[in-house]
C-alpha cells in the first residue's frame, strides 16, 4: 500500500468566534474541533500527520501535541491562503510519494470511516486530485464544483471569483482534498495569487491537473453535516447538538435505554454498558463509564465518573468519583473529586463528599459533609454529620472503622479515628479517638426548666401556648433549674440568665 500523508490546516483566525480561544480549540461533545478531526485521522493509520498552525499557534501547538505526540506541527507565519498553508505542510512532512490528504481542523463531525472511503475512492480512481463534495441548499461562501460532461471535476471556483452561473451550482468543496503526492509537489509552486483576494488557493490545483491532462475526481458525501465547519458560536452549538444526537442514538442501538434523547447529553468518550437506563436531564461527561443495569437520573451530571453495575444515581452532581456496584446516590447529592463509594453503599439526600472513601455497604444517608475521610465497610453515619476537615489552615483526615454507628448531628474534628464497631451518641463532637467497640458521648444530660416560657417570656404567644397546655401561668420557682441538674450544671444561677448571656 502506498504512503499516506495527512495535512490538517489550522492556521486561520476564526475571528467570528469572538473568543480568545483559537477556533479549532472550541469543543463539542467533550473534545476540541481539532481533536475530533485528529481522532478521525487516527483511524487511517497514516504514515505522517502534519498540523499547520498560525493564529494562536502556541495554544494550538501545545494542545495538538497533547492529543497526539506523533503529530508534526508546522508554522505558517503569514496566512496567505490554503494553497500556501498546504505548501508549508508539505515541506514539513517531507513526503515525496504516495497520497496526501488535506483537511481543515474545524469539521468536528467528520468520521474516520468517511475519510477512509474518500481516500479509497481517490486511490482506486488513480486521480491526481480528488475533492470530497457536498450538496447544500445555501452554497454561499463555498467553492463550487464545476464538472465536465463526463462528471470529472474541471474546476473549483471560489465565491469571490464565481460567475452568476457558477454561483448557482449547489455542489460545494468540503475543503477536504486528496492528492497524488508527486502531482501536489509540482502543483503547489505553480499556484498564483487570486486577483480578487490575494490568496493562494489550494483549489486551483484542480485546474492545473486538468491542464496537465491528469484525472480529477469529485466524490459526493450524502451526509453533508460531516463536512460542515463551525465558524461562530451558533454553528458550534448546532453541530454540538447534532453530534450529541448521533452519540445518544449510537448508545440506544447498543442497548442503552434513553427516556428523553433531547435532554440527554453524552460526551464522545463516555462508555455505557447494556441495559443502562438514562432518565431525562442527564449529562454524562468526560471519560465517564457506566456499568450494566445502572439507572442514572433524572437531572444528573457525571463528569469523569465510574458507576458500577446496578447502581442508582438520582439528581446528583459528581466529578472524578467512583460509585460502586449496586450503590445508591442522591437525590441531591454532590460528589466532589476523590469520592469512592463501595459496593452497595449509600450517599443520600443533601450529602456532599470530597476525597472520601466510603466502604462496601457503608451509608451516609442524610444531610452531611464528608471531606478527607475513610469510612469502613458497613458503617452508618448519622444524619447531619459534619467531617470538619479544615481547621482554617490545613486539611485533616477522619477515619471511621468498620461497622461503626455514629449518631445524628455529630461533628468529627480530625485528625481523629473512630474504631471498628464503635458508636457515638447524638450531637457528639468527636475531638479524640474513639476505641473499637466504645460509645462516645459528648453532649451533656438534658436539663429541663419547667415554666421557663411563662416566667421569661410572659405575654408572648409562646407563653400563652405553654399556659394553655399546662393550665398554669408562672408557678412559684418557675424558670429555675430543676432537680439535680441545678447543682451539676448551673451552680445555682438562673439558667434563663445564663442562656441569654446576660
Ligand atoms: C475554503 C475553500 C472552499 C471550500 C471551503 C470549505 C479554498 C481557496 N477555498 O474556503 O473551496 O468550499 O474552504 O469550508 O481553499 N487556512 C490556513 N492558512 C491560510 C488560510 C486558511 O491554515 O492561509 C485554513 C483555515 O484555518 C481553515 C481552512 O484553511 O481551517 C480553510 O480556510 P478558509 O479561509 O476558511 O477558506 P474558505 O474561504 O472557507
Ligand atoms: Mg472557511
Amino acid at each position: 500500500m502506498s504512503e499516506l500523508t495527512v495535512i490538517v490546516l489550522a492556521a486561520g483566525h476564526g475571528k467570528r468566534m469572538k473568543s480568545k480561544l483559537p477556533k479549532v480549540m472550541h469543543s463539542i461533545g467533550g473534545r476540541s474541533m481539532v481533536g475530533h478531526v485528529l481522532t478521525a485521522v487516527q483511524s487511517l493509520g497514516a504514515d505522517r500527520v502534519v498540523v499547520v498552525v498560525g493564529h494562536g499557534r502556541d495554544q494550538v501547538q501545545a494542545h495538538v501535541e497533547q492529543l497526539d505526540e506523533r503529530v508534526v506541527v508546522a508554522v505558517q507565519e503569514e496566512q496567505l491562503g490554503t494553497g500556501h498553508a498546504a505548501q508549508v505542510g508539505m515541506l514539513a512532512s517531507g513526503a515525496t510519494s504516495g497520497d496526501v490528504l488535506v483537511l481543515t481542523a474545524d469539521t468536528p463531525l467528520l468520521t474516520g470511516e468517511t475519510l477512509g472511503w474518500f481516500v479509497e475512492k481517490h486511490r482506486s480512481g488513480k486521480r491526481a486530485v480528488s475533492v470530497l463534495t457536498a450538496q447544500v441548499p445555501a452554497p454561499y461562501g463555498y467553492g463550487r464544483i464545476v464538472r465536465a460532461d463526463g462528471g470529472d471535476v474541471r474546476a473549483i471556483v471560489e465565491e469571490k471569483d464565481a460567475s452568476d452561473a457558477e454561483r448557482a451550482i449547489d455542489e460545494i468543496n468540503s475543503g477536504i482534498l486528496a492528492f497524488d503526492a508527486a502531482f501536489l509537489q509540482t502543483a503547489l509552486p505553480r499556484l498564483e495569487r487570486s486577483q480578487v483576494s490575494g490568496e493562494y488557493y489550494l483549489t486551483d490545483t484542480v485546474r492545473l491537473a486538468v491542464g496537465d491532462g491528469a484525472r480529477t475526481g469529485g466524490y459526493l458525501l450524502e451526509d453533508r453535516v460531516q463536512t460542515e465547519g463551525a465558524n461562530d458560536g451558533v454553528q458550534l452549538a448546532a453541530l454540538g447538538r447534532e453530534l450529541n444526537r448521533r452519540t445518544v442514538e449510537r448508545w440506544m442501538r447498543e442497548g442503552v435505554t434513553v427516556i428523553d434523547p433531547a435532554t440527554t447529553w453524552i460526551h464522545v468518550d463516555v462508555e455505557l454498558a447494556r441495559d443502562v437506563t438514562i432518565l431525562p436531564g442527564v449529562q454524562l461527561l468526560g471519560a465517564t463509564i457506566v456499568g450494566e443495569d445502572a439507572l442514572i437520573g433524572p437531572d444528573t451530571t457525571l463528569t469523569d465518573c465510574e458507576v458500577g453495575a446496578g447502581a442508582h444515581v438520582v439528581r446528583t452532581h459528581a466529578s472524578l468519583s467512583v460509585i460502586g456496584e449496586g450503590a445508591d446516590v442522591g437525590p441531591f447529592a454532590h460528589l466532589r473529586p476523590g469520592t469512592i463509594l463501595g459496593k452497595g453503599g449509600k450517599i443520600g439526600g443533601f450529602v456532599e463528599t470530597k476525597n472520601a472513601e466510603i466502604g462496601d455497604g457503608a451509608k451516609v444517608p442524610h444531610l452531611s459533609y464528608v471531606g478527607d475521610a475513610v469510612i469502613g465497610e458497613g458503617s452508618n453515619i448519622g444524619a447531619g454529620t459534619i467531617f470538619a476537615n479544615y481547621d482554617g489552615v490545613k486539611k485533616h483526615r477522619t477515619t471511621v472503622g468498620k461497622y461503626a454507628k455514629t449518631g445524628s448531628n455529630n461533628t468529627f474534628i480530625p485528625p481523629v479515628t473512630i474504631g471498628d464497631g464503635a458508636s457515638t451518641g447524638g450531637g457528639t463532637v468527636v475531638r479524640d479517638d474513639v476505641p473499637p467497640g466504645a460509645l462516645a458521648v459528648s453532649a451533656g444530660p438534658l436539663r429541663v426548666i419547667e415554666g421557663w416560657a411563662q416566667a421569661k417570656r410572659p405575654g408572648t404567644p409562646q407563653a400563652e401556648a405553654a399556659e394553655a397546655a399546662t393550665g398554669s401561668d408562672a408557678p412559684a420557682g418557675a424558670g429555675q433549674t430543676y432537680g439535680e441538674h441545678e447543682e451539676s450544671h448551673t451552680g445555682g444561677r438562673r439558667v434563663g440568665d445564663a442562656d441569654t448571656g446576660a
